[in-house]
């Protein structure tokens, strides 16, 4: 069953550990090897993603034996206010505060009262994570982070993704101040505001006529050629190292609440990478003795035109059906999620739940988010408060707990989803004109 589950990863190319055992100056400070999620088997630090025994995909195992709680807490809270606070944690050397990158991360926690009035949740309970502050103002910032730096690592020297719009502008964005070339695939449809973002730090942009899933099989077939070698795909041979970069998101949140953990946590799904990443940060964190041990619960969040792993988690499945998308969260889009399985894993594991929401729902908690609390989401911000919303309706999600729902990117970027919305009325420069549209 669980080779059955991994199908999609074992069509994609394997590359060899090669480079890695021939390279003994990998430094990417307490990442000890690659694990596979699905054997265990462990290979040496490389470029790689499948594990070559059993086609399962390959994350970072650590050596934290070193580590006293005490001192590290001390040490994280004396570090700078981005990401690399928590550089111990993550696979990347312990100078990297010092290298040319963006240093995303350390993004407000903001405590949401209006928008827990709204939704009926006790005041001091509801909180929104909110990533959109992020250099190229999505969460992607910290994924391709870590990558930049093993890309740095294996000598690579171009960087390169497969996107839904939001990791392009990050890539190009990281490569642009790293001084290494970029060269980044998106679906050829995606809105104004992703393909400016990603367009303007002037990489190379490729518009691929097909859904992400066609994107992201082109560039599997690109790393097994000579075109792409020297190549570093944040989210495909640099998967492992990328993905841990959503563990900052657990481990920020956690901080800001008084190095607590939150009961319940509302994450939007694409690949599913960041809700699996979530969860690997709060283990950690509870495993090294920096929060106190309690139960916590993990939503997933997607729109209903794009809900293979919703859609299999309300039907009791551990298998994911691909689907075709069709739904405005395009960030979202991925019809065929690498780590759904993963997701349906961890939501029943915690006592959580996966749940849609339709376009018009996403529209209208963009507005709602908007209007309480003056932050302005993309349609995945949308997707994660739409969804809340409904589980709080329905009775899944406790109002009574500490909630923390993520909006992981800026509403200028999707501005299509809110047209119409505009101008309360156009008066002529006079009091008069001004009364007379009810204005006073
Ligand atoms: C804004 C935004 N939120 C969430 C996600 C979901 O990421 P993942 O693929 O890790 O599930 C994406 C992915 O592109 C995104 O762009
Ligand atoms: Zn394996």
């Amino acid at each position: 069953m669980r080779k059955m589950r991994r199908k999609g990863l074992a069509s994609m190319a394997v590359q060899t550990v090669e480079s890695s055992t021939s390279n003994p100056t990998v430094d990417l400070g307490p990442a000890a090897a690659l694990s596979c999620r699905e054997c265990g088997h462990r290979v040496p630090l490389g470029p790689v993603f499948a594990c070559e025994e059993c086609f399962g995909p390959l994350e970072i195992a650590y050596d934290f034996s070193a580590y006293d709680a005490e001192e590290l807490r001390k040490r994280i809270e004396a570090g700078p206010s981005n990401i690399w606070r928590y550089a111990p944690l993550l696979p990347v050397p312990a100078d990297v505060a010092d290298k040319p990158n963006l240093n995303p991360g350390w993004t407000k926690l903001v405590k949401a009262d209006h928008l827990a009035r709204e939704l009926g949740v006790e005041p001091g309970k509801l909180f929104v994570k909110d990533d959109s502050g992020n250099p190229t103002h999505s969460f992607k910032d910290r994924v391709v982070a870590q990558a930049l730096e093993a890309a740095r690592a294996f000598g690579f020297t171009t960087l390169s993704c497969s996107s839904t719009g939001n990791l392009a502008g990050a890539v190009g964005a990281a490569a642009a101040r790293a001084g290494l070339r970029s060269c980044v695939f998106i679906p050829h449809d995606l809105e104004q505001g992703k393909v400016v973002m990603a367009a303007v730090y002037g990489g190379e942009l490729v518009g691929i006529e097909g859904n992400y899933d066609d994107v992201n099989r082109f560039c599997s077939e690109l790393i097994g050629d000579p075109a792409g070698e020297g190549w570093g795909f944040v989210n495909v041979n640099l998967r492992p190292y990328y993905a841990e970069g959503s563990k900052t998101l657990a481990y920020e949140i956690c901080e800001q609440l008084g190095w607590r953990l939150p009961d319940q946590i509302v994450v939007p799904i694409a690949s599913g990478s960041q809700l699996t990443k979530i969860d690997k940060g709060l283990q950690e964190l509870i495993k090294l003795g920096l929060v106190e041990d309690k139960p916590y619960k993990i939503f997933g969040a997607q729109a209903e035109g794009c809900s293979p792993v919703s859609t299999a988690f309300k039907a009791g499945h551990d298998v994911v059906r691909p689907q075709k998308p069709n739904t405005i969260a395009k960030s979202l889009a991925i019809g065929n999620p690498a780590d759904g399985p993963y997701v349906l894993d961890i939501a029943r594991r915690t006592g959580g739940f996966v749940e849609d929401v339709t376009d018009e729902q996403v529209v209208d908690a963009i507005k709602v988010l908007a209007r309480t609390e003056g932050i302005f989401a993309e349609t995945a911000g949308g997707v994660t408060v739409g969804v809340t919303r409904k589980l709080i309706e329905n009775g899944v999600l406790d109002p009574s707990l500490t909630t923390v729902v993520l909006n992981t990117g800026d509403g200028l970027k999707t501005l299509d989803a809110v047209a119409g919305t505009g101008l309360t009325a156009t008066i002529r420069p006079s009091l008069e004109s001004f009364r007379a549209a009810g204005l006073a």
